[in-house]
Parts: C-alpha cells; sequence; structure tokens
C-alpha cells in the first residue's frame, strides 16, 4: 500500500506543475494560454530565414472542441472568436496569419497547418511565433462564457547567414512593435488543465497522461483507502453521495475532505 501512495502522488506531483502554468509543452504539443494548441513547430526549434516555417495548430483540444467552434459565429458556450499569429522580437514585428481565414481553412481537418515563407530579410537571433487568441471560453471557474484574450509566445531561434538587403518583403509584414511582454486577459489556469474547466483533460480518465483516481469509501464515516491499478493509472471509487474534493497541498501532502471530516495521509 505505501507503494501506492507514492505511486499516486508521485502522478500527482507530476502534473502539479501543469496544473498552475498558463501555457506549457507536453507530448510534444506546445499548449498555448488559450484553446488553441501549437504541434509545430517545436519551442527552441531553429528556423532558417528564405524557407518556410511550418505551423500546425490543433484547435480541437485534442478532440474536446467540436469543429463547429471554430468560427467566431459559432453558439457553442466554448469557441474561437480570432486566432492571429506573428512573429516578434524586440525590435521587429511580422504578420505570419491574421483575419479568419486559418481557422476556417481545410474544413474537417481538427489540425491547421500553414508554411509560412520567412523574408530573406529577417535577421538572425531570439523571436517569438506568438499566438493571439480571442475565444469563449465556458470556464466554470469564472463566469460562464466569458471572453478570454489570450497572448502567448512560443520561443523560436532564426538562422540566417545572408540577410538581404532588400526590406521589401519585410515592410509587407511588418506591424508596428509595442512592448513586451503584453497585457493579456487570458485564463489564470489552462483550460484544459484547470479541474473547475470541462476541458480539463482530468476529465477524461484514462486519456494520455491522466491518471484514473479511484477512492473507495465503505460507509461514512470511514477510512478512505487510494488504491493504484498498475502504473501509470491510479484508480478511486466514491461511493458516498458527497462532494469529494482531492487537493495536493504540498509536495508530501495529500488531503482528502469531505463535509465534516478531514482524513490526510501524508508521506515523507
Ligand atoms: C458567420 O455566419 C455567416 C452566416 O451564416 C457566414 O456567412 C459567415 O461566413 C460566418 N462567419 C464566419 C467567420 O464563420
Ligand atoms: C518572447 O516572449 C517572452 C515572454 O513575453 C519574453 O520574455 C522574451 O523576451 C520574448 N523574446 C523575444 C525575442 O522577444
Ligand atoms: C493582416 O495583416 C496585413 C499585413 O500586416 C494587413 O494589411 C491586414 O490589414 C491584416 N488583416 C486583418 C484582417 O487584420
Ligand atoms: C504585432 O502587431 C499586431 C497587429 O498590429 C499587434 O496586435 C501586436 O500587439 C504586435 N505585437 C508586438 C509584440 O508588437
Amino acid at each position: 500500500m505505501a507503494l501506492c501512495y507514492v505511486l499516486l502522488l508521485n502522478l500527482l506531483l507530476t502534473l502539479a506543475p501543469t496544473a498552475i502554468a498558463q501555457s506549457f509543452s507536453n507530448n510534444g504539443q506546445f499548449f498555448t494560454k488559450g484553446l488553441a494548441i501549437s504541434d509545430a513547430p517545436a519551442p527552441d526549434s531553429p528556423q532558417h530565414a528564405g524557407s518556410d516555417i511550418v505551423i500546425a495548430v490543433d484547435l480541437s483540444g485534442d478532440g474536446k472542441i467540436s469543429q463547429d467552434a471554430f468560427t467566431s459565429n459559432s453558439t457553442s458556450p466554448t469557441h474561437y472568436i480570432s486566432l492571429n499569429i506573428y512573429l516578434t522580437s524586440s525590435t521587429t514585428n511580422f504578420t505570419v496569419s491574421n483575419g479568419s481565414a486559418f481557422l476556417s481553412q481545410e474544413p474537417g481537418s481538427t489540425v491547421k497547418h500553414l508554411n509560412w515563407p520567412i523574408p530573406n530579410c529577417v535577421p538572425s537571433g531570439s523571436y517569438n511565433l506568438t499566438y493571439y487568441e480571442t475565444a469563449l471560453i465556458n470556464n466554470q471557474i469564472y463566469i460562464a462564457l466569458q471572453e478570454f484574450f489570450s497572448i502567448t509566445p512560443l520561443p523560436i531561434t532564426m538562422q540566417n547567414a545572408n540577410p538581404s538587403s532588400d526590406n521589401s518583403q519585410c515592410n509587407a509584414v511588418s506591424n508596428t512593435v509595442q512592448s513586451q511582454p503584453q497585457q493579456d486577459s487570458a485564463p489564470a489556469i489552462n483550460p484544459y488543465a484547470d479541474p473547475n474547466s470541462p476541458l480539463d483533460s482530468g476529465k477524461t480518465p484514462g486519456a494520455p497522461g491522466v491518471p484514473t483516481i479511484t477512492i473507495s469509501s465503505p460507509g461514512l464515516p470511514s477510512v478512505w483507502s487510494i488504491e493504484t491499478s498498475g502504473a501509470p493509472t491510479a484508480t478511486v471509487t466514491v461511493t458516498a453521495a458527497t462532494t469529494a474534493t482531492l487537493v495536493v497541498v504540498s509536495s508530501k501532502t495529500l488531503t482528502e475532505t469531505l463535509p465534516g471530516q478531514t482524513n490526510l495521509i501524508t508521506t515523507t
């Protein structure tokens, strides 16, 4: 049983950092602060001026958001309003994608693709591929149907041995540079990692990387047991018709709370 506790705690501790981050990488995907998930490019990847930057964005939250939510017209409680992409540094701001075409292209596909030709005039250095998303997210921790504006930088490195002195292509896609980081109104917790959000992957037990947790309570009041059924799955079933809250309150402590009753399990 001690081994089971350690296993379960390890799982929860592994998930804990992602539960509070607004953007994060997981299984090769980069979760923006909003609904969009970038499949490509990889954070910190080298890009080459004169070549395409290959962009792939999963709009569906890995299958949790239906395709009719990909337009500002959608009546879905959670839907996109706009998604623009810029290539920014402290001195430059290039439009990579704006307008509604990106959201509506490739009908039937939950992943939208864009090969953006990086002009030869873009100099070497550090850049952000920055996602500006406006979306309605039915996030129950906030007022339902709240509109969120998220700005998420994805860092990349530009390589250009021979920058072109012809700036016409760069000028054609240039915008005014604004100070960074910019203010946004992104959800305080990433919507896919927020336990109060219907989009939380924890709502889908068995999803990749998501432990299924089962608490057995043979009767009230009772001592609860936590069991795991083989890594990386832990299983807990709440049999009482009460609300149960599982909270990791520190890196070493797991509390289970029932109305009028608290059982504290502490590991060293
Ligand atoms: C919104 O709906 C109208 C009417 O159905 C349609 O013509 C338009 O293309 C839609 N706009 C978007 C962004 O999907
Ligand atoms: C990318 O964005 C981060 C976060 O806002 C910022 O700290 C960093 O300076 C930006 N990088 C560039 C090259 O602008
Ligand atoms: C998109 O960006 C281009 C180039 O910066 C600009 O001319 C155009 O007005 C923008 N369109 C929208 C819909 O924002
Ligand atoms: C880049 O330009 C867009 C469109 O004008 C603007 O919304 C955004 O704030 C700019 N970003 C930076 C980092 O300057």
